[in-house]
């Protein structure tokens, strides 16, 4: 895997134009789609569900990292798989039973994730992260793109890499909200392994572009020839 692992949200994309905004990703560098599910509950927004996945699972080339921002996602699991999701991520805020839900994932042949709100701190994640392949860490309260990043995400993000590395976890680090070329950088000093972007990519002139310019984040380019 060619760090860092880029997965812009479409989220942000132009629903009238999903189609466009898919192969546009399609043809970019990045690496995955991060597609963002909420239920107006544990969220106070509403986002989309099976058919537009099923949709961006049709045209998309590459793989479906589904953040689920619902209460009790393991209804869904299941659901979740047959749309497309490769990664599935639920949120640490709405599983009692989290152990019980992270294994259902992977019985279902995904990889497993959890998410944590900016409140919840690492530590809880301790006697799960070597049952898990990714924490969506998020930097800004999850419900809608374009939002101001945490700052104090950097010392969680280096928190949860120590904890990865005494553990002998392979577990990712995925930041979700406020991802741009000023937080892009730190995050990865940090020890993050994969950026989310949805208003950074989406927003910007050449989201292609954009889209490679977070790829060569931290790499000396003109040293490349
Ligand atoms: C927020 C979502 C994010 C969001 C990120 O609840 O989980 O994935 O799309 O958007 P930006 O990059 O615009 O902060
Ligand atoms: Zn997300």
């Amino acid at each position: 895997m060619n760090f860092p692992i880029i997965a812009p949200s479409v989220l942000s994309a132009d629903f009238a134009n999903l189609g466009r905004d898919i192969e546009m990703i399609n043809a970019s560098e990045a690496d995955w789609f991060h597609v963002d599910v909420m239920d107006g509950v544990f969220v106070p927004n509403i986002s989309f569900g099976f058919p537009v996945i099923k949709s961006l699972q049709k045209l998309g080339k590459k793989p479906l990292d589904v953040h689920l921002m619902i209460v009790q996602p393991e209804r869904y699991i299941k659901d979740f798989k047959a749309v497309g999701a490769d990664i599935l991520s639920v949120h640490y805020e709405a599983c009692t039973h989290l152990h019980r839900t992270i294994y259902a994932i992977k019985e279902e042949g995904m990889k497993a994730g959890v998410a944590i709100n900016p409140h919840t701190p690492v530590h809880l994640l301790k006697d799960i992260i070597k049952d898990i392949d990714l924490v969506c860490m998020m930097s800004v309260n999850p419900g809608f793109g374009g939002q101001k990043f945490i700052e104090q995400t950097y010392a969680k993000c280096y928190d949860l890499k120590a904890m990865i590395l005494a553990a002998g976890s392979s577990c990712l680090i995925e930041i979700d909200g406020g991802v741009n070329a000023e937080t892009a950088p730190k995050l990865l000093n940090s020890g993050a392994d994969v950026l989310v972007a949805g208003n950074y990519v989406f927003a910007s002139s050449d989201p292609v572009s954009t889209i490679q310019s977070l790829k060569n984040t931290g790499k000396d380019t003109t040293l490349a020839s």
